[in-house]
This record gives structure tokens, sequence and C-alpha cells, in this order.
């Protein structure tokens, strides 16, 4: 029988459009399903490429593929900035940390030596230090932790580019995909929202925190995810002036944030981490703490114009980690669960997924992050 695709990526955020930009350029004919490509945790996130400062204790496993995750970034972009003649806001102008008090200093020191006991490239500075490298800091900050390898990226001109590298090999349809289909033990293709059916021997699903509300996915192969409220804001200075040369991220009297500097004068705040299920509302109090703690670490931000204030829903899995390979149902295959990592995961997302599609095995590196993980787990019950 004649099949529409040879896989279908449902979801066309940053994951799902690389995958099929990266399957297509193996010679698969792919098709994407989505209602409202790029519109969601890709466009709200801010860009960080920041595996060591965004470390957390206890998650070696992931650290270790976000890590690896950055290393891919530069050919990653270089191919898709000479497939598409898009630019993507690439930077790799390193990373600071700092701390406003002593409790903010002290899990700082906590910090660089778990990063330095897994020899990852971290440096403890002092406050003047941190005011060296970025004078328009608060003359509060006590110290940091500088790391020249985390970079940033623009994630909306990421978006675009693979868009338009994915929109010149597959087939994007701007519709979402209701219900994947399975027959014989098999998946056989997608339903999509206007009632149309595509068929083809993989299902990649790919629709971030969306991704367990597809019909058709067996109870025990349903991915763990759920939407963890992020609130961000855009600001703008002249990109003449900019207050910061490098991505700043903050712990202030407990709380953690960041501003990611462009190169064309905006500059991201972010933050909140909300468990608010599928809440995307902007709150006063929200954008009064980030504004708060970004004014305490960078006085000069109350001069900024506040362009923009969004929230997002990122994809969170149980242990924080992505959700990447087949599941025990042939042909299903999960790329969701990417949580505060998604832009830092593109690459090795989309090269490890396409590979699969393509008949080349697994990437070793996604193996620990396999969907069987979880339902396995659910089966034992
Ligand atoms: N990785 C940044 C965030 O999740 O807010």
């Amino acid at each position: 029988m004649t099949q529409d695709a040879d896989a279908i990526v449902v979801g066309a955020g940053v994951i799902g459009l690389g995958i099929a930009w990266q399957a297509a350029r193996r010679g698969l004919r792919v098709a994407v399903v989505d209602g409202h490509p790029g519109e969601g945790a890709s466009w709200a996130a801010a860009g960080m490429l920041a595996p060591v400062t965004e470390a957390h204790f206890g998650e070696q496993a992931l650290l270790r593929l976000n890590v690896a995750a950055a290393g891919a970034y530069p050919a990653f972009i270089q191919e898709l900035e000479a497939a598409t003649g898009m630019e993507c806001g690439y930077r790799r102008s390193g990373t600071l940390a700092v701390g406003l008090d002593g409790d903010d200093l002290r899990v700082l020191d906590d910090l660089v030596r778990y990063q330095r006991s897994l020899g990852l490239d971290a440096e403890p500075l002092s406050g003047r230090e941190c005011r060296s490298l970025e004078p328009m800091l608060a003359p509060g900050v006590r110290g940091g932790i500088h790391v020249a390898s985390d970079h940033q990226v623009d994630n909306r001109k990421l978006v675009r580019a693979l868009r338009a590298a994915a929109g010149r090999h597959a087939a994007i349809h701007l519709t979402g995909a209701s219900r994947v289909l399975v027959s014989a033990g098999r998946v056989r293709g997608v339903q999509m929202e206007d009632g149309a059916a595509l068929t083809a021997p993989w299902v990649v699903v790919a629709a971030g925190c969306r991704s367990a509300a597809l019909d058709g996915i067996p109870e025990p192969l349903r991915p763990p995810v759920r939407p963890v409220k992020g609130q961000i804001l855009r600001l703008r200075v002249p990109a003449a002036a900019p207050l910061l040369t490098r991505t700043l991220r903050w712990l202030a009297h407990g709380s953690v944030g960041y501003l990611v500097p462009r190169s064309d004068g905006e500059l991201v705040l972010g933050a909140t981490a909300e468990e608010r299920g599928d809440d995307t509302e902007v709150t006063a109090g929200a954008v009064h703490d980030l504004l708060r703690d970004a004014h305490h670490l960078v006085p000069g931000v109350s001069e900024a114009v506040l362009a923009e204030c969004r929230a997002g829903l990122r994809p969170g899995s149980p242990d924080n980690a992505p959700i990447l390979g087949e599941t025990e149902l042939p042909g299903l295959v999960m790329a969701t669960g990417h949580h505060r990592n998604g832009i830092l995961l593109t690459p090795i997302t989309a090269t490890g997924i396409a590979a699969l599609l393509a008949g080349d095995g697994v990437d070793p590196r996604l193996t620990p992050f396999s969907p069987l993980r979880f339902s396995r787990a659910v089966s034992a019950v």
C-alpha cells in the first residue's frame, strides 16, 4: 500500500522541525502536523545554551547529554544557516552566574565545586571580578562563576530558520493531529483535526507538553509530560548601549533568574517555573518579581523598554530529562519532555531521531532517555 510519507512528525516546535529537516536531508519523505507551528515553548524560550551554569545536582546523565548537545551546536547552526541563508543569532559570549547575598554565594560555591568535580570549565570569581566583566552589575553582587563555554542562540530566529529548512523538503500541514492511528499492533499514521488521515510507518510525537494528550496512544505508552509554566519578559535597550555582553544568571536572596542579551538590543528576562496546568496568563506578581530581581542585579534595566510579557509551557517530565526514541508500539517514537532544555537539545535530538528513522540505529548518547524507562515502570505496577 502506498504511504503518504515515510515519517509523520506531530509538532512543529524546534524539536519537530529539527527532526523533519534532518530526516528529509537523509532522503525520507516527511510530513509535519501542527496547527500553530513554532508558537509554543520554542517561541517563548530565552535561547540559553548553558548546560554548565544550569547544571543541577543529581542530574549527571542529563548534564552529559546537555554538554554533548552544546558541543553539537556550532556545526548544526553552520549547516542550518548555509541551507537557509538565515542567521540564527548564535553567540559564543559565555555566561556569568552571580549571587547577591551570603547564602546565594554559598549555593554558588557548592555549584562550582560540583561543576569542577565533573571536569567542567567553571571559574569562580569575586564580586569585583564579576563587575570587571560586566560593569553594569550592581555593587551588591558578592561573587559568581564564569563559564566561557555556555552560549546562546536567538530561539525565534532558530524557529524561523528551521521552519524554512524543514519546509523546503517536508510537507507542513497547518492543522493539529487528533489521533495516532494504530492497527494490527503497529502505528499506521495520524488523523488530523480537519478529519483527514495521513499514513506513514513512523509517527514521531514531538508536541511538547501536549504530547500526552494525543488520542490513540495506548495508555502505558503515553509520555508522562506535564506543562511547567514559565513567565518571561522581553526588554529592549539600544543595540549600541547594551547593559550586558554575556548571559547573566543569578541567585538573588534564593530566587533564580536570568538575562540574555541579544546583539540587536533585545534582553530576555526569565523565568518563573510554575505548576499550573495549561494556564498561560501573565500575572502582575510574576512581572513584578522578575523586574525586581533584575533591577537588584542590573539597576539599568529600569531604563529598558518593556517590549513583551508572555508565558510558555515547558514540557516537564518526572526526572526532568527528555523522552527520546522508540516505544513498545512499533513505529511510535517519542521526542518530548525536554523541559528546561528544548532549545539546547534541538541538534542532538534532531540528528539522533532522524538517524533512527533512517535505519541507522540509536545514538548511544540518547539511550538513557528511552521512553521505556517510564512505560516499563507503568507495566510493572
Ligand atoms: N532554560 C531556561 C528556562 O527553562 O527557563
